[in-house]
């Protein structure tokens, strides 16, 4: 027998496990193996996926705390969609709403300072993705996500949504300055 033909003998779970067969089982084992505790030591070492504190929380209570900021912080507003620019101060809680399929407001930051960062997802999941750091949070709906950032690079960052949500999941993009 070899780990190419198929066997001759249709009841295949009675044939002893070829060698280069059962090379491949351990081989694919193994690799499992390193990439499952692989989530687990990235997640200490790798400063890419951020542990946050998560509450529940609903759509309306959410939107009602991020449009209070919006109304008190924007400073301007930005493209044809006319979208709010919030300048929260140092230390303030910033909300940014994921939906189908956009990221809202477009946050503008200083460096070295610190904020809480809150998260929701509106209608289904979805990720956010800062690019160019490659930092990751997934965005599940009806929770808070709260993370605090302290940006230490000034210049404009892109957020992507990096969890497929449907037709234009790639056109979901948003914007984070950092002065
Ligand atoms: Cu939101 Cu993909």
């Amino acid at each position: 027998m070899s780990a190419i033909h198929p066997p001759a003998e249709r009841l295949w779970w009675k044939h002893p496990l070829d060698r280069v067969e059962g090379t491949w089982i351990v081989i694919a084992f193994v690799w499992c193996m390193v990439m499952f505790f692989m989530m687990v030591y990235w997640h200490v070492y790798g400063k890419q996926n951020l542990s946050t504190e998560t509450y529940k929380t609903t759509p309306d209570k959410f939107t009602a705390k991020a449009q209070a900021v919006v109304d008190k912080y924007t400073v301007r507003t930005e493209t044809e969609q006319k979208v709010p620019v919030v300048a929260p101060p140092e230390g303030s809680d910033v909300y940014l709403v994921a939906r189908l399929w956009s990221w809202w407001p477009i946050l503008e930051l200083e460096k070295g300072k610190t904020y809480k960062l809150h998260l929701t997802a509106l209608d289904y999941n979805h990720g956010f993705s800062l690019q160019p750091s490659n930092l990751n949070i997934q965005v599940v709906p009806g929770y808070e996500h709260v993370v605090k950032v302290t940006p230490n690079q000034s210049g404009t960052f892109s957020i992507v949504c990096n969890e497929y949500c449907g037709i234009n999941h790639h056109t979901m993009v948003g914007r984070i300055y950092v002065k």
